[in-house]
């Protein structure tokens, strides 16, 4: 997609709220790419280092004050990078500030209600949100969606794998040392704790990729999970029924596991592969493969990938060269992740409906 640039004083004021690790690796180096598109213009975060070392880095102000963030008329766009819990709340005063556009990182939120207040408030406001689900703006995401024919009517297997290498800090969150450190560890013998992580793993990680399964399930109010495991130390097998499809999830952060991120549709005449590049990893789009009548066509990789094309896109809507995308569908990822979430955590509990 090609916008426009309109010179550099145009550019699009962004302002981050939370400035950890996504908005320094990912989205920064995405912005210095897109500089004749955006400028960051203000970096809030709760710790004044954070706000400090971002807004330094592009030459920025630094507020701890998200109120001032959203009070500075430079900002255009408002990006919002902070923990999951506070995304609903931060999207919501966005909007309400009446900014160009909002982007919230995934998940977007991690409720079906606050889910509902954001539709109603994005109604209300006419202010765009996207949500940063990058792998539904990968390039190779939509060279597959021109490829798979009429797969989504027929396919009944649904497949997302998602392997990664250990995370640092949730490995030191389970370790001896973190203990030492007077934090607490990880009780995997107890059964609350299990099923908080194995909701953690749906709302975290598998969000992901969960837009890309509802392509093919636009309706799941059947959902029935038939297995659901935590994967030690940090992940989750999950195998259910919805709309007369199987679907299976599984996730996991593993130093033993070959690191894989792929997206599987297999009907019986045909079969769609996607295989993504790790997150946070710059290095260009996914691969489609569709396999039909012993043909294979294989689309990718591109140049760009999803959190490329997110900003890309953003900068379209805001210069009305692209309609933006509706809200429900997003909320109705949501709602899908939610009922997973529920639904593992009452099978690993032995609960009964
Ligand atoms: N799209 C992706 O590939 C991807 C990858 C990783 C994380 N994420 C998402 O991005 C978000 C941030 O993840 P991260 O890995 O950068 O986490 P992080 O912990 O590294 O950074 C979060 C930052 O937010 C700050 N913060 C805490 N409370 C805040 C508040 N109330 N308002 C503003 N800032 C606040 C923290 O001080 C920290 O600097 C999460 O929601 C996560 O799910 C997306």
């Amino acid at each position: 997609m090609h916008v426009g640039n309109g010179g550099r004083s145009r550019r699009l004021g962004v302002g981050f709220i939370g400035a950890g690790s996504v908005a320094r690796t990912v989205h920064l180096p995405v912005l210095a790419k897109l500089d004749d598109l955006f400028e960051v213009r203000h970096v809030m975060d709760v710790l004044p280092e954070a706000a400090q070392t971002v807004a330094s880095r592009v030459g920025a102000r630094a507020t701890l004050s998200q109120d001032e963030l959203l009070a500075d008329s430079t900002v255009d766009v408002v990006a919002i990078c902070s923990p999951d819990q506070f995304h609903a709340a931060q999207v919501v005063a966005a909007c309400r500030a009446g900014k160009k556009a909002v982007l919230c990182e995934k998940p977007f939120t991690l409720t079906s209600a606050e889910a509902a207040e954001i539709a109603a408030v994005s109604a209300e406001t006419g202010v765009p949100i996207l949500v940063g689900a990058m792998h539904t703006m990968d390039p190779g995401w939509l060279a597959a969606e021109r490829l798979w024919h009429d797969l989504p009517e027929t396919a009944h297997t649904l497949r997302s794998t998602i392997i990664l290498p250990p995370n640092t800090r949730f490995i030191e969150f389970a370790t001896e040392t973190s203990r030492q450190a007077g934090m607490p560890g990880i009780d995997y013998d107890d059964p609350q704790v299990v099923a908080a992580l194995l909701q953690m793993g749906v709302l975290g990680l598998a969000i992901h990729d969960l837009p890309l399964v509802r392509r093919f399930l636009p309706d799941f109010d059947d959902l029935t999970v038939l297995h659901a495991e935590l994967v030690r130390p940090f992940g989750y097998e999950f195998v259910m029924r919805a709309a007369g499809r199987t679907i299976e999830l599984t996730g996991a952060m593993h130093e033993g596991w070959k690191p894989d991120w792929t997206f599987e549709a297999i009907g019986p005449d045909a079969a769609l592969t996607v295989r993504f590049t790790p997150s946070f990893v710059q290095g260009g789009s996914a691969v489609a493969e569709y396999a039909c009548g012993g043909q294979r066509t294989v689309s990718g990789p591109y140049a760009a990938n999803g959190y490329e094309d997110e900003w890309r896109l953003l900068a379209a809507i805001v210069a009305g060269a692209a309609d933006p995308p509706p809200v429900d569908p997003r909320i109705d990822d949501i709602r899908f992740a939610v009922a997973i979430a529920m639904a593992g955590r009452d099978h690993l509990l032995g609960v009964t409906a």
